[in-house]
């Protein structure tokens, strides 16, 4: 890289526009969607789909609800020719689904577009040429006056031959190509050179899309071309104006978002944003971001997971585990922090607690698209006790309280980052046994026996010490008072216990009940034990135990 790249490179010059007024507006409604997949995604495939491939992705669009879907570039080659002819002869389209065709301003790919489409219900003709400094002098040589004439002429040859589509509803459309990086005021003006021809009107409007071909501005840059163009462009009126972004800054959604701010009517993309280079605007995205915010998008995605098999299985693309909305792993929480709140959300929606969706970390309900959240299955190093606590208890039954898990979480992370790998629960309940259940040192129990007279229990119990036999004798409240008394008796430092719990083992070699106990010593010290036996008593003895052998 330039050290300087000031040298080579310059800065996309700020579109001049008093007084803009996208930043204070607010989305409200969802735009018009037009589907670009079979044609701006599929000229971008390594291997374009075949016919019954774009059949199949025609009408798993037809079921998301697209109502435009530009099916090809009839003019290109057969494949593309023969496709649209069986849409229209097999009569795939529905009614209310118009079928939109590219074309560039030459007769004879005009011509053989028109005849490509007899027959339909309701057609868009797209006419295109591309209009930015860099095309008019590097591709065509041209002036932009002879550039203007390239698109008359196109528009012109268009309109001179719809009479030849009787019985078919026509809606024309006109994209000056690369309009992103064309002054604005060149793009208005080759623009209303082809709205002279085509005469649009209120009642019947023609489409003029605004391509950012190429993004080579900030999203922000985009709204303010899309703003002015909305003020200055004559008959605004007459005029569907559509966005048409593509993704080499990544932000396509983020230009489409703010265009649709700026005025626009109608946007333009593919499913996952597949197309050239980095690729279309991904519409799926732009109408799920619409729908977190409470909006209809008018298009239904409520089974993502099928619509992502079968756009892999027709473009042979692969969507990356982060996509947002249909990545693998974005409604899986890693972090035990995260898994705990989102917990706690669900918990809040699941009991009608909230009104409102505000789960912490899921900006929507995966239900709601055909998906589900996940909780991490492995912990690793960035878990947290969270995490372990999750593993433990839906692996084992193992239900630590929140103070155990503060105390064995680091314990296991420190462990974990130790292997410098993720961990199984497997390893985890093996961690946990030999932290808190496996220690017989310098404390084993050998026997404890309880009677109780007249509200007093006392014990007897027969220990080791470092393998020296111990016995004593103890009386309180109930057993385990009867224990701590006991063990002062024999020279220990005085403790008592401060929390209890048990619970049984759902399953397993146990088949038992495991109990939890913290005790603090007399500087005040906090530690945990646990134990597990079939006698639930002799389960909470150990668990002193354990916490005695902790120190
Ligand atoms: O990206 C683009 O400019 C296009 C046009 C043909 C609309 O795909
Ligand atoms: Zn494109």
């Amino acid at each position: 890289m330039l050290k300087n790249p000031s040298t080579k490179y310059r800065p996309f010059p700020p579109v001049q526009l008093p007084g803009r007024q996208w930043p204070n507006r607010v989305l409200t409604h969802a735009p018009i969607w037009c589907s670009v997949d079979l044609r701006d995604g599929n000229q971008a495939l390594a291997v374009p789909m075949n016919v019954s491939q774009k059949l199949e992705l025609f009408q798993t669009l037809v079921k998301c609800g697209f109502k435009e879907i530009e099916v090809g570039f009839p003019s290109a080659s057969n494949t593309e020719f023969t496709f649209n002819r069986r849409l229209i002869e097999e009569n795939r389209a529905p009614e209310d689904v118009w079928l939109q065709v590219l074309v560039q301003a030459r007769e004879d790919l005009i011509e053989r577009t028109i005849e490509s489409l007899v027959g339909a219900k309701k057609v868009i003709i797209h006419l295109y040429n591309s209009t930015s400094p860099a095309q008019r002098r590097v591709v065509f040589g041209k002036t932009p006056k002879e550039i203007i004439d390239v698109a008359v002429q196109g528009a012109r040859m268009i309109y001179e031959r719809l009479h030849r589509l009787k019985g078919t509803q026509i809606t024309l459309q006109y994209s000056p190509e690369s309009f992103s990086a064309t002054e604005v005021e060149f793009g208005k003006e080759i623009s209303e050179a082809v709205m002279d021809v085509w005469k649009p009107t209120p009642a019947k409007k023609m489409i003029l899309n605004l391509p950012d071909t190429v993004e080579v501005a900030m999203p922000n840059v985009y709204a303010d071309q899309i703003e002015w163009i909305c003020r200055n462009i004559k008959n605004r009126d007459s005029l569907i104006v559509s966005l048409h972004t593509h993704n080499d800054r990544y932000t396509g959604v983020a230009a489409t978002e703010l265009g649709l701010l700026a005025g626009a009517d109608r946007v333009e993309g593919t499913l996952f944003g597949n197309g050239e280079r980095t690729g279309n605007l991904d519409i799926v995205t732009v109408a799920l971001n619409l729908y977190m915010h409470g909006i209809d998008p008018r298009l239904d995605f409520s089974n993502l997971n099928s619509i992502r098999e079968i756009y892999e299985r027709c473009t042979g693309m692969d969507i990356p585990a982060r996509q947002p909305y249909a990545g693998e792993l974005v409604f899986t929480a890693f972090s035990g922090s995260h898994q705990d709140a989102i917990r706690k959300g669900l918990n809040e929606w699941g009991n009608g607690r909230q009104q409102h969706w505000d789960v912490p970390y899921l900006t929507i309900d995966p239900n709601d698209i055909g998906r589900e959240y996940r909780e991490v299955i492995r912990v690793n190093s960035q878990s947290g006790k969270g995490g372990v606590a999750y593993l433990l208890e839906n692996e084992y039954g193992i239900e630590l309280p929140k103070e155990l898990q503060r105390e064995f979480g680091p314990i296991a992370n420190d462990e974990v980052d130790r292997l410098g790998r993720e961990v199984s629960g497997a390893e985890l309940k093996a961690m946990f046994w030999r932290e808190y259940i496996e220690r017989s040192a310098p404390w084993e129990l050998k026997g404890f026996e309880t009677e109780s007279r007249n509200g007093t229990v006392r014990c007897r119990a027969r220990l080791t010490r470092d393998g020296k036999p111990v016995e004593f004798s103890g009386e309180g409240n109930g057993p385990l008072a009867a224990l701590v008394h006991g063990f002062s008796t024999a020279g220990v430092p005085r403790f008592e216990i401060t929390q209890y719990s048990e619970h049984a083992l759902s399953s397993g070699e146990e088949a038992a009940a495991i109990a939890y106990i913290q005790i603090k010593t007399t500087n005040g010290k906090t530690r945990w034990g646990a134990g597990v036996d079939t006698n639930i008593e002799l389960a909470s003895v150990k668990a002193v135990l354990s916490a005695l052998n902790r120190s």
